[in-house]
């Protein structure tokens, strides 16, 4: 779906790139996570995927087109939406509904397939009951949602997430994540989630990890975090059901599979101990 070809980016009077030889493909329908610390180069990564930075050296095909042909640059928004951190920056209207219709709006769609597009967007992010309402007076987490049907009006194959739960609740959180994985499973959407949490990561297919604005891994979630040693080089946290596996195996405990989700895990243990009894 999206291919970058060792691209490096640099600021303009940058000490040293923010992105450099960056190669991997972003499949059709997967769900992929990219960690990294603050300053890693997630979001000027995020940013080469849709044509908001072009690379300086190497090069992003979206579809097969290539994101430094200006010509092409709507096609390829509209393929690959993105939500950004702050919910206050994304709304730019006084009114749900003209704020999720402004994106299809600029794609020059005739305005009855909008009021289509506008109501599944708003269904599809459980919304469609404040589409009169003022974004302002929305949560965060709401705000969110608004944002995500906006991009959801445009009908992308890529939805690409800058730490879009960071400045929310835990169950504004969780929702977001739950909408996000109902995209990619029902609508086979691909999912670009960047986070600094790794529970979101272990949600996803593959993990990118960033460090110092190269990738130095990207394998499946149980893969990256085995690697304790890496993921505390590059300022990362390991997940809480990793650290607490590792911490039974120290006193002699061993699970099977690497449980990475709270109720796999629980599963995990109730194997374990339903097996000792018999
Ligand atoms: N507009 C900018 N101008 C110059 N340097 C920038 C700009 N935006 C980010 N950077 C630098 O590029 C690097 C990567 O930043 P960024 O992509 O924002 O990382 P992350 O999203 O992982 O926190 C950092 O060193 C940051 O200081
Ligand atoms: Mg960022």
């Amino acid at each position: 779906m999206i291919e970058l070809d060792n691209v490096s980016f640099m600021y303009e009077n940058a000490a040293r790139p923010a992105l450099s030889n960056i190669s991997f493909t972003i499949e059709d329908g997967e769900m992929l996570a990219v960690v990294g610390h603050n300053g890693s180069g997630k979001s000027t990564l995020a940013k080469q995927l849709n044509g908001l930075l072009l690379p300086t050296q190497g090069r992003v095909l979206v579809d097969g087109m290539d994101t430094s042909i200006e010509a092409l640059l709507l096609k390829i928004r509209q393929r690959v939406g993105m939500v950004f951190q702050n919910p206050d920056n994304q709304l730019v209207t006084t009114i749900v509904e003209e704020d999720v219709a402004f994106g299809p709006e600029s794609l020059g769609i005739p305005s009855q397939q909008i009021r289509e597009r506008v109501d599944e967007a708003l269904y599809a992010v459980g919304m469609s009951e404040y589409k009169l309402h003022a974004p302002h007076m929305l949560s965060g987490g709401q705000k969110q949602r608004v944002a995500i049907a906006g991009m959801l009006a445009m009908r992308p194959k890529v939805l690409v997430l800058d730490e879009a739960t960071s400045m929310l609740d835990p169950e504004g959180r969780r929702d977001i994540l739950e909408i996000v994985r109902r995209l990619n499973s029902e609508l086979n959407m691909s999912v670009v989630l960047i986070t600094q949490l790794m529970e979101e990561a272990a949600m996803c297919s593959r993990i990118a990890v960033l460090s110092q604005g190269e990738l130095i891994r990207l394998e499946a979630p149980a893969a990256v975090f085995r690697e304790e040693a890496m993921l505390c080089e590059a300022g990362l946290d390991v997940p809480e059901m990793v650290r607490l596996r590792s911490s039974l195996e120290k006193r002699g405990i061993f699970l099977e599979g690497e449980p990475l989700a709270i109720n796999d895990f629980a599963d995990a243990v109730a194997k374990r101990y339903s097996s000792t009894r018999q």
